[in-house]
């Protein structure tokens, strides 16, 4: 079976997995606007669908559309045997890869045991890998932070991980304190390509922080050539069209905004909370003479006609 990793060109791009936010809504107005060379999924919790009573909600989660493809799927949790379970369900539905998240630092998820906490139970880390790693042909990636306190905990954690040959490596280049307040650590992408190439030159290295778009991402491959890929995350926050060399105009983004709107009554069979959705106009309504205006107009509606009703007067 072909691996993915192995199919993408070089340098790829990805859009980062953000939770509340990349998903299969949202991945399909990025792939309309201009996609990156593959998608990943919020992270979806194993233990939930591990659990009769979680999994409906996790397979929710799962859900991918036409447009996705190529798509990984990340996961998260603290049980091997759950990791286990998740991974062998996720090549029937459709994934292409998946991406084992030890990086995420939402106190909820920490205390928890998962998502960056991981960095402080390696065993229990390694554990999840190799029982992910057995359970499925797909490849299986790792995104992850430098460490939890430190920046230069990299160098063991990170190599740790390499340690286990994942198909990918995505280090978000902060530690797990640092959350985003501080630039991403840049100056570290040489030492750790160095530390990809001794442990494990097969894993496809990829960076993440502060990546702003396709130009930027292209400027570093120029300077760190040796790096496969480059992930965006809230840089498609300041343009949608961040994964092309196209600068939107006001009535491209107004069109991206309706496509979401559509997409939001159709994706579901139930009716998806407004008050989410509102997170989202600021992606859209920005960066024009009234814009401010308009955003704060939408922000009081209180569903999708009326938002709707909002465009078409500010048009006309
Ligand atoms: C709203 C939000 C949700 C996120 N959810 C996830 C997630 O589900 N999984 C994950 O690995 N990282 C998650 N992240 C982290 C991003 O994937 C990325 O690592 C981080 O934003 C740094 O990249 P950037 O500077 O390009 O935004 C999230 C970030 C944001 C802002």
């Amino acid at each position: 079976m072909s691996n993915i990793w192995n199919t993408l060109p070089k340098p790829f791009l990805i859009l980062a997995p953000m939770e509340g936010v990349t998903d299969i809504i949202f991945r399909q107005v990025i792939a309309h606007a201009g996609r990156p060379d593959l998608f990943f999924t919020e992270f979806t919790n194993v233990s939930s669908y591990a659990s009769d009573k979680g999994r409906a909600n996790a397979l929710e989660r799962l859900e991918i559309a036409p447009t996705d493809h190529p798509i990984i799927a990340q996961i998260w949790g603290k049980d091997p045997a759950h990791f286990a379970k998740t991974t062998s369900a996720l090549k029937h539905l459709g994934f292409a890869g998946v991406d084992l998240n030890f990086g995420c630092p939402d106190k909820n998820v920490n205390k928890t045991g998962g998502g960056a906490a991981m960095i402080r139970t390696p065993d229990l880390a390694i554990a999840c890998l190799k029982n992910a790693q057995n359970s499925t042909d797909l490849p299986v990636s790792v995104k992850t932070r430098l460490g939890w306190s430190a920046p230069a905990e990299y160098q063991i954690w990170l190599k740790t991980l390499l340690e286990q040959s994942p198909a990918a490596l995505t280090v978000h280049l902060r530690t797990r304190k640092e959350m985003s307040k501080v630039p991403a650590h840049h100056e570290l992408i040489p030492d750790i390509i160095k530390l990809r190439d001794q442990i494990s030159p097969d894993t496809k290295l990829i960076v993440n922080g502060d990546i702003k778009d396709k130009a930027h991402a292209l400027a570093l491959h120029t300077k760190y050539p040796e790096v496969d890929g480059f992930m965006i995350g809230r840089g498609v926050f300041q343009n949608p069209y961040c994964f092309t060399d196209h600068q939107p105009t006001r009535e491209e983004l107004m069109e991206l905004l309706k496509m979401h709107l559509n997409l939001y009554e159709k994706t579901h069979s139930r009716v998806l909370p407004y008050e989410p959705l509102k997170h989202f106009f600021k992606i859209y309504i920005n960066n024009f003479p009234g814009a401010a205006d308009l955003r704060a107009k939408l922000m009081d509606t209180h569903s999708v006609p009326e938002a709707r009703k909002v465009l078409d007067l500010w048009y006309n």
